[in-house]
Order: C-alpha cells, then structure tokens, then sequence
C-alpha cells in the first residue's frame, strides 16, 4: 500500500491509474476508522480495481468552538487497517498540503444544507463539500463510498455531484452499528461509560418510532418525534435536533413521500451524537 502527502503525488498517481484502464474508488475519511469506514472500504473494493482512502481532518468543516483540536487520531493504526483491508493507497495531506494559505474558492449547496447539522453547524457544508471537490479532483474516482450515517452530508455530495457534472458515482452504504446499537462514529470514544449506555436510546428510540410509523403512517409523525424527543431527555440527552423529513428533499414529508427519514442529533455529557433511520412509508 503507498501513502501519499502532497496534492501533485495522489493525482500523478490517480492519472497513472486512469492511464492504466483502472476504475478508482475513493473513501474520503477524517481517519480514526471503525467497522463503519472498514465497509466503505469492502463495498469500494467490489465497484473499483484501485482503492484510496483519504484521512484527512479538515479544519474548514469545523466552527471556531468545535472539537478539530481533540478530533481522535491514530494514524498508524488507520494505515494498519487500510493495509490489511485491501487498501491501495492512503492520502493523508497535512492542512497546508490542501490548502493555500489565501485559498478563496468555495462549493457551497444552498438547499439540502440549510436545515439540521448546517443550521447548527454554520459553514459545516461548506467545508466538506468544498474538500470533497478536491479530493474528487485530487483522487480521479469513479465511484466514491459515503456512509448513510452522515445522511444530510451524502444527499449534499450526490447534489453536488449533479449540479457541477462530477463524472463520478456516489455510492451510499449503509449505516453500522455496534452490537448494542449505537450508531458507530469516531467521537464515541468521547463517552464514559455512562454516557454510552445512556445514549443507546438514540438508536431504541428511532427503531420504535419506525414500527409506529410503519402501522400508523405519516399521522403519527408528531407524536412519534416527541416521544423521541421526550425519551432522550429522560435518559439525560440534550436534543439538539429530532426530525422526519422526506429522505430525498429533506423537505417536510408529502403525501408523495415514499421514505421518510427520521434524523436526530443529541448530546451526551460534551459529546454531540447524530443517528437516523430511513422508515418505507
Ligand atoms: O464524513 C467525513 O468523515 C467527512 O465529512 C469527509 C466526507 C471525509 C469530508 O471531510
């Protein structure tokens, strides 16, 4: 597996593929990765010959009182996992291989990024969809492997996609859990132990409210967010939000809406939780 720093030596590489007849396929990653990436890493090896993975914590998709500082790293673990899983080559720039100290070109989508994480997390959308265009740039992909834990993140890349004619295949993989439910991510190593058993209620709240809504349909939708909202507060969350939104326009559910899409973000002691589930109306 090779390992590359700098923005000219991935692409070089990247081009040599694409000579060569190579399909590539990228798994962009702020690193620290779990069984969630390792799947992205197993679903982009069954669409592409030529593997990247990009680790790369990206300083423009956090607020100024976000956790980029303490944001986990393990790079040497990452690359171990990246090796063992049939990795070809890691991309891992630093912050200033990425990006030019007066760099002032920016992607910003202006719909599916307004409502949820982007009203919390200002500028958020901005940052990832401007470093995915590089990457995007950088790596050559033909396919690239998001997770449907970031739901809200993998509509706005596939928009983007659409919107500037990215010759590239969005692949959307499904969310991964651990075997007690809670939704896997880089920050729950933040949780005590306490917090982590409180915050399985994330995922048996979600799951109860997709049996109400599968028998009682979109009437049940305001009682079935409240109740959400109620059981995470009683297990000592912080809702920051809990909605069910149509899982293509993030728009308030019609009565075309075919899935509906329940997301919620929640803080537990100072860690900031977000899970969802696609309910089939
Ligand atoms: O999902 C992530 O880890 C990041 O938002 C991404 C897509 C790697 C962009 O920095």
């Amino acid at each position: 597996m090779e390992i590359f720093k700098t923005a000219a030596a991935i692409q070089g590489f990247a081009l040599e593929q694409k000579r060569g007849g190579k399909r590539i396929g990228l798994v962009p990653t702020m690193g620290y990765l779990h069984e969630g990436h390792l799947s992205l890493v197993r679903r982009a090896r069954e669409l592409a010959d030529v593997v990247i993975v990009s680790i790369f914590v990206n300083p423009t998709q956090f607020g100024p009182t976000e956790d980029l500082a303490k944001y986990p790293r393990d790079f040497e673990r990452d690359c171990r996992l990246c090796a063992e899983h049939g990795v070809t080559a890691v991309f891992a720039p630093t912050p200033e291989a990425m990006y030019y100290p007066d760099h002032s070109v920016w992607v910003v989508e202006e719909q599916l990024s307004q409502g949820l994480c982007g009203a919390r997390r200002p500028g958020h959308f901005r940052g990832v969809a401007t470093v995915v265009a590089k990457l995007f740039n950088l790596t050559q992909p033909d396919v690239a492997v998001f997770g449907q834990k970031d739901a809200q993140q993998a509509l706005v890349i596939r928009r983007m996609v659409r919107d500037l004619n990215f010759p590239i295949r969005i692949e959307v993989a499904p969310l991964v859990r651990d075997g007690d439910g809670l939704a896997l991510s880089s920050r729950n190593r933040y949780l005590s132990e306490e917090e982590r058993k409180r915050a399985l209620v994330l995922s048996r709240s979600l799951w109860a409210a997709q049996a109400a809504l599968r028998e009682r349909k979109l009437e049940a939708l305001d009682g079935v967010l409240a109740a959400i909202r109620y059981e995470i507060e009683q297990a000592g969350g912080r809702v920051d939000y809990v909605e069910g939104l149509d899982s293509e326009t993030l728009q308030p559910p019609t009565a075309g809406t075919r899935k509906l899409l329940l997301l919620l973000a929640a803080y537990f002691g100072n860690t900031r939780l977000i899970d969802n589930q696609v309910v089939e109306l």
